[in-house]
């Protein structure tokens, strides 16, 4: 077992001293080059539960860590044991007390907010909005395609999503690089003040949207939110700012840095791209492999009672984190976990997190993936990594790529 006990001083009296570690939550040594073998190394010999003294974003005095896809999911049916308040705690950023809306709100209010926005995110209502998806994700391609090389993260993995992101939203696109300089400063900033400016400034702008859209309704998310009532009850302002607070920042990230990593992995395996040209049906199962091999979201809860998970207590107050990039490491679920098998018969992940805060743009993105992979092997010849070019990760709360020079002839 390996335990390395952290400085004196951090680490709750109830945890006991073989359980203690200094693992570091978000950045494991090597991350700027692949976070998924940094983080791997990092957990390599931890106990089934372990402590880390080194949540350094948010959690003090840190947190307990599972290994287990299964203690994962324990977790994550039982919201009234391990709650969700103050979860990624951006507004205590900035010494406020709004919860991001569904994500930081318990049962049974979860549940009613749940209801009310889960229409607009259905299955059901995703094939409507094709059309505009694929046209994005075709224009941008095309800008690139006869250049035989991109950037892919700045030419393509951002600006795709976000774009979708924002059209739903109501937000204008013309405003990308500045939405995504805020995201990114909040998000990956490596100072507080940094990251409280960011999010003042994008607190900011969404009152000036949400008070627009009262004032000018359209036919957007945003108005949908400033107009919302629950139970014949508007929804309260801290609501409607929680809510849209959560649309900006969780849509702008999570599917760009899925992309990111996708398309490394595709474009270091021409097999699997020969294969999707000649048999384009297999892409849904690919995208799916994918997004189980390459899980990015690292989220928290805390236990509301003294509890006890896999045999390890738990005291009232601690923060659990719920790792989904160790989940993919877990061989307990998979064989050969970090191997991606398209047709693996079992391909079940907790990339999009699982019971009642299940992702709720999950169908979005699934069809976003599916839309970008059948556009990209139809249009662009066989890829690959251009030979000497810069390739830059990383890890944090949500990990991704920074800069990925593909190029085909
Ligand atoms: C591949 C892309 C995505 C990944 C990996 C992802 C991942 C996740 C995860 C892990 C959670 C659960 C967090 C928790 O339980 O604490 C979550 C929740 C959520 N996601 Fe996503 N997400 C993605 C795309 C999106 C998109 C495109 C949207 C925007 C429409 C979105 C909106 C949300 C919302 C609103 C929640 C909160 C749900 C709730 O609390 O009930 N996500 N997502």
């Amino acid at each position: 077992m390996t335990t390395s006990a952290p400085s004196a001083g951090k680490c709750p009296f109830h945890v006991p001293v073989e359980l203690q570690t200094d693992f570091d939550v978000y950045l494991n040594p090597g991350h700027t080059e692949d976070p998924f073998k940094a983080l791997a190394n990092a957990i390599e010999g931890k106990p089934r539960v372990f402590w880390s003294s080194s949540n350094p974003m948010a959690k003090q005095p840190g947190s307990w860590i599972l290994t287990r896809t299964e203690d994962m999911r324990t977790v994550m049916r039982n919201p009234k044991l391990f709650s969700s308040e103050e979860n990624a705690g951006f507004s205590k950023l900035l010494g406020e007390s709004w919860s991001l809306v569904p994500l930081e709100v318990d049962p049974p209010r979860h549940g009613a907010l749940r209801a009310w926005v889960n229409p607009f995110f259905a299955s059901s209502v995703i094939p409507a909005m094709e059309p505009a998806i694929r046209e994005t994700c075709v224009g941008l391609i095309e800008q690139f395609r006869a250049k035989g090389r991109c950037e892919f993260v700045n030419d393509f993995g951002r600006p795709f999503p976000v774009t979708v992101i924002l059209q739903l939203l109501g937000l204008p696109v013309s405003e990308l690089s500045r939405f995504l300089d805020w995201e990114d400063k909040l998000l990956h900033g490596s100072d507080f003040p940094t990251k409280i400016a960011a999010a003042r400034q994008i607190k900011d702008y969404l009152l000036s949207q949400i008070a627009d859209r009262r004032a000018n309704p359209k036919d957007d998310l945003f108005t949908k939110a400033a107009h919302a009532e629950i139970n014949g009850e508007p929804l309260s302002e801290d609501d409607i700012l929680g809510f849209c607070y959560l649309m900006f920042v969780g849509g702008l990230d999570t599917v760009a840095s899925s992309l990111g990593f996708h398309y490394q992995y595709l474009a270091e395996h021409p097999e699997l791209q020969a294969r999707l040209r000649k048999d384009p049906s297999l892409i849904p199962q690919t995208v799916e492999e994918l997004l189980r091999r390459f899980s990015i979201v690292i989220t928290h809860r805390r236990a509301t009672e003294d509890t006890e998970i896999a045999g390890v207590q738990i005291k009232a107050g601690d923060w659990i984190t719920i790792h989904t990039p160790i989940s993919a490491l877990d061989d307990t679920i998979h064989q050969s976990p970090t191997t991606v098998d398209i047709d693996r018969p079992n391909k079940m992940h907790m990339t999009f997190s699982f019971g009642a805060h299940i992702c709720l743009g999950m169908h979005l993105a699934r069809r976003e993936l599916i839309i970008a992979l059948e556009e990209w092997v139809s249009r662009v010849p066989d890829f690959r990594i251009t030979e000497g070019a810069p390739l830059r990760t990383h890890g944090g709360g949500v990990y991704g790529v920074d800069e990925l020079h593909l190029e085909w002839n």
